[in-house]
């Protein structure tokens, strides 16, 4: 990683971490933010699948799987309140595979920088317009952890960085 490269990381993460405070704040101040984004949203059954490992993440973690088919990569998260989410890894710019960085508790995509937050999925950096498909989970018998369908979300995106040069 060269020095650019290196500052543009760096600025990134710390970006990241601001835009994960002020979105919290921004869920406070409007909690029906949420739910006029999800009327947006178009939800595709799927057969149901028990994600292996669910209990054993941590507060903060993110642990890699497949849904709907094992070429769909998806991460589910848990958020430091316990919650959990669940998100296609795909990048809605070109289709790359995200990862989560548990540092600044984002997605982040290697192709060209985008960046996606943990809590919505929405894109917070880089050319991504829409935000990244979630994974509908249900919690069912035993407290298992299932993921059972996909809501594809293909509205404009609500929060966006500044863009790279
Ligand atoms: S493919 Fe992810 S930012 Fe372009």
């Amino acid at each position: 990683m060269n020095r650019e490269d290196n500052e543009l990381h760096t600025t990134r993460r710390a970006f990241c971490a601001d835009l994960l405070l002020t979105s919290t704040a921004v869920m406070l101040a409007a909690p029906n933010l949420t739910e006029t984004v999800a009327a947006q949203n178009s939800m595709v059954a799927y057969p149901a699948r028990k994600i292996e490992g669910a209990e054993l993440l941590l507060p903060g973690s993110g642990l890699y799987f497949n849904y709907p088919t094992r070429n769909d990569p998806a991460v589910l998260l848990r958020l430091s309140e316990g919650e959990y989410r669940a998100y296609s890894r795909r990048c809605s710019h070109a289709g790359c595979s995200v990862d989560f960085d548990g540092r600044s508790r984002c997605l982040q995509c290697p192709c060209h920088r985008g960046a996606y937050d943990g809590r919505l999925g929405h894109v917070m950096f880089g050319p991504p317009r829409r935000p990244l498909d979630e994974i509908v989970l249900e919690v069912r018998a035993g407290g298992h952890l299932w993921a059972v369908g996909k809501s594809i979300r293909d509205t404009e995106i609500i929060t966006q960085g500044p863009q790279r040069r």
